[in-house]
């Protein structure tokens, strides 16, 4: 048996009036595959417990199958849960560690078979005679995956399951999990802040900040079509590229969006993307470019809807296959500040989005306070910006500083060389644009996803 997971609305504090899952609702349809991703302390673990029944549901409803599930201890959910320490009972073999819930499950019956079959599922048969203490780090979580799944639960929780793994045993592991849950069928929601992790495993990935969700789609919804600029930010490697814009369309001219010392001219006719950009006028704007919209090339070798920019390099990072280029365009990079920031301080329950002022209004004021301004904790809302250092402004103490304002994904063989000034080429098909509160507005909201493109 699989089963459906909705939360409607749900919230919780630990301390008063300060919500750490905030009115979150969700349908988890039976069988699905949902990642929470989302960074430290946005309260991924506390959703997922809160499901489990190991925490309690402030306001709003869980309903499991449809019934109401508020009150339903832990052990009527039929759930199985791995966690990324996942304690296993060291003077139990793996045999007894993965047969234990079926034990209590069903106290007269034999667990061989079930183990045995668990055993073979995840490639461990010759792993069973041993005890914790033998096995490495990856042995003994599969072995806890063993336990989770031996007594046949109705969803897996499984919260960073794979976070104390090396690199490639991450990998390996995930492979698994993806294969198994498939092959099982069974609904799992999976707790993870690494988004290659998220992309790579969801069927559909619920992406949370400050514990709010903030947008839930497929991995290929959220990649192209994020609502906002934290979206943007948090999915995909390397990272969007963030700069900060100002729209100018004035009468009879061109359009363009004004990078600092260049722009990007609007390719005529305007698509309908462009248009609705018209009523930016005079404002700015966070344009978001991701690698795949910049590349390397003359002017003269531009495609349709390619415009030019130029670049100096700044920072080559080899990669073996590929190279990123740091590239500086005399623009200022928007940055998202709580994207890899340790765990933020609890704070106020999200004040109304409006009423939380602009990004830029934000932004302001929390470099004001680090100048030694007005005193006061920086503003909730749904996307925090910040200039550059060397701006005039003070950087975000957690963000990391690379060199450049704009990152470009090329072949190795390039031979570029630091001080190099370099044409390049971007795709406005491919251009994003976010208004002051960090929102998307191009491609338009309300444009449908055309992923065929
Ligand atoms: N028992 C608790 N008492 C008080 N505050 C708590 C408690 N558990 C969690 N919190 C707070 O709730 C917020 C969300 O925590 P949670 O563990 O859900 O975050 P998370 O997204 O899982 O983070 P991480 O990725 O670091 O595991 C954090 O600010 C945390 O400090
Ligand atoms: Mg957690």
């Amino acid at each position: 048996m699989t089963r459906a997971i909705s939360l409607h609305d749900v919230s919780k504090s630990y301390t008063r009036g300060v919500r750490v899952v905030d009115r979150l609702s969700l349908d988890i349809p039976p069988g699905e595959f949902l990642v929470l991703l989302g960074p430290s302390g946005c309260g991924k673990s506390t959703v997922l417990r809160m499901i489990a029944g190991l925490e309690e549901i402030d306001e709003g409803e869980l309903l499991l199958d449809g019934a109401y599930a508020n009150e339903l201890p832990p052990s009527g959910r039929d759930m199985a849960m791995v966690f990324q320490n996942f304690a296993l009972y060291p003077n139990m073999t793996s045999r007894d560690n993965i047969g234990f819930p079926l034990r209590i499950e069903s106290p007269g019956a034999d667990p061989r078979p079930q183990v045995d079959a668990t055993a073979r599922m995840l490639g461990i048969q010759d792993l069973l005679d041993r005890l914790p203490a033998q096995l490495s780090g990856g042995e003994r979580q599969r072995v806890a995956m063993g336990r989770a799944i031996a007594r046949h639960p109705s969803a897996f929780l499984m919260d960073e399951p794979l976070s104390n793994l090396d690199a490639k045993l991450r990998n390996h592991l995930r492979a698994e999990i993806f294969r198994l849950t498939r092959d099982l069928g069974v609904t799992t929601v999976y707790v993870t802040h690494d988004q290659s992790e998220a992309m790579s495993l969801g069927d559909r990935v619920a992406v949370l900040r400050g514990g709010v969700l903030q947008q839930v789609g497929t991995p290929r919804e959220v990649y192209a079509l994020p609502v906002n600029v934290f979206v943007a930010a948090f999915i995909g490697t390397p990272r969007i590229n963030l700069l900060r814009g100002l729209v100018r369309a004035p009468m009879g001219g061109a359009m363009t969006v004004s990078l600092g010392r260049q722009y990007l001219r609007l390719p005529e006719p305007l698509s309908l993307d462009h248009q609705l950009l018209r009523v930016q006028q005079g404002r700015e704007v966070i344009v978001g470019l991701r690698s795949e919209a910049v590349r390397i090339g003359k002017p003269s070798s531009a495609r349709p809807g390619e415009v030019p920019l130029h670049g100096l390099v700044e920072h080559v990072e080899f990669q073996g296959h590929e190279v990123l280029v740091h590239f500086n365009t005399g623009s200022q990079s928007a940055v998202v500040p709580d994207l890899e920031a340790p765990r933020p301080a609890a704070r106020p329950a999200r004040r109304r989005r409006r009423e939380a002022g602009t990004v830029l209004d934000r932004l302001r004021e929390r470099a004001g306070a680090l100048r030694g301004g007005p005193a006061g904790a920086p503003r909730g809302g749904p996307v925090g910006v910040l200039d550059r250092p060397g701006q005039g402004e003070a950087p975000a103490a957690a963000e990391p500083r690379l060199p450049g304002d704009l990152i470009v994904r090329t072949t190795p063989d390039i031979g570029l060389r630091h001080g190099m000034q370099v044409p390049l080429l971007v795709d406005l098909a491919h251009l994003f644009v976010f208004d002051q509160h960090g929102e998307r507005i191009c491609p338009a909201p309300a444009r449908l996803p055309d992923l065929e493109e």
